[in-house]
């Protein structure tokens, strides 16, 4: 068996992608493992922990409901519309007030930071809608991402144009005359911009084909492999859990399966009520 985590339990078969031989186009951070290692001791790198909590003054939408990854690896959120995924990711981000719970990066409580100090902290976020400027171009699109740096961004754009070699293409193009899977490439891009340790998708492959999700789903493991952490909600549940390291079943704002992803591929009451049989 091959002791690289990304050919086995992942699902992901493209071996273009998880070939180690081949360098990856993300400059790999030596401080950052890449495997799938806890950050500290068993605790995981990011952590919403038993999150209770709504909108405003609203009733509560999230119901003690928990989702972790660890460094490098893949969490997948699945669930019904309404669940409660968007507002999970969104309390993660600081969008929300918790009621009860916290949120751990790293060994650090960030419950009380606001969303930007989080991003400081390497938290990066593509919300499911409004996640690009469509007036600007593409590279305006990448620059806006980075606004909280005030070093050289030349090179962390190279990456993103070596990831996804359209946007440098498109680079001088309005992002709104993109596709759709062109216009979630720059929302992951501008999200990378920020160098973060953990990139938050909420449904990168929302009205892409299938061809295209599984490019996108190619991108994301690549950037896992860098040692970045990947906390992604996903509508496309079997195969977003079969590249997930972790999954978790939301329903009613409440966890109600969290296991590998290829355990609950294989769970019959998951297949029977969420992933359509
Ligand atoms: N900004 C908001 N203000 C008040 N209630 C909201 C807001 N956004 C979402 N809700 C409510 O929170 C609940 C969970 O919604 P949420 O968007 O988190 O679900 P979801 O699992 O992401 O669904 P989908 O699969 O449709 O994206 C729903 O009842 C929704 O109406
Ligand atoms: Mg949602």
């Amino acid at each position: 068996m091959s002791d690289n985590p990304y050919r086995d339990a992942r699902g992901n078969k493209d071996f273009s992608v998880t070939d180690p031989s081949k360098t990856s186009h993300l400059d790999i951070d030596p401080t950052r493992s890449g495997q799938a290692v806890p950050a500290d001791g068993d605790a995981p790198f990011l952590i919403g922990e038993n999150m209770t909590g709504g909108y405003g003054r609203g009733a509560d939408i999230l119901h003690d409901c928990t989702v972790a990854v660890n460094r490098g690896e893949i969490a997948v959120i699945v669930g019904p519309n309404g669940a409660g995924k968007s507002t999970a990711m969104k309390a993660i981000f600081g969008m929300l007030n918790l009621r009860k719970g916290r949120v751990v990066i790293d060994g650090r409580d960030i419950t009380a930071l606001s969303p930007q100090d989080r991003v400081a902290q390497g938290m990066a976020f593509v919300p499911q809608t409004n996640n690009i400027f469509t007036s600007m171009t593409v590279e305006e699109n990448l620059e806006m991402g980075a606004f909280l740096r005030r070093d050289d961004i030349s090179g962390t754009m190279e990456q993103v144009y070596e990831l996804f070699p359209i946007l440098r293409d498109k680079r001088r193009q309005a992002a709104g005359e993109l596709s759709g899977g062109q216009r979630q490439q720059v929302a992951v891009g501008r999200a990378l911009m920020t160098q973060p340790k953990v990139l938050m998708l909420d449904e990168p492959t929302a009205g892409v084909s299938p061809i295209v999700m599984d490019e996108l789903f190619d991108r994301i493991i690549e950037v896992a492999r860098t040692g970045i952490s990947i906390l992604m909600v996903e509508q496309n549940a079997r195969q977003a859990l079969a590249i997930a390291d972790r999954g978790y079943v939301l329903v009613q704002g409440r966890n109600r399966y969290t296991d590998t992803g290829e355990a609950l591929l294989a769970d019959p009451e998951v297949r029977k009520s969420f992933l359509g049989g």
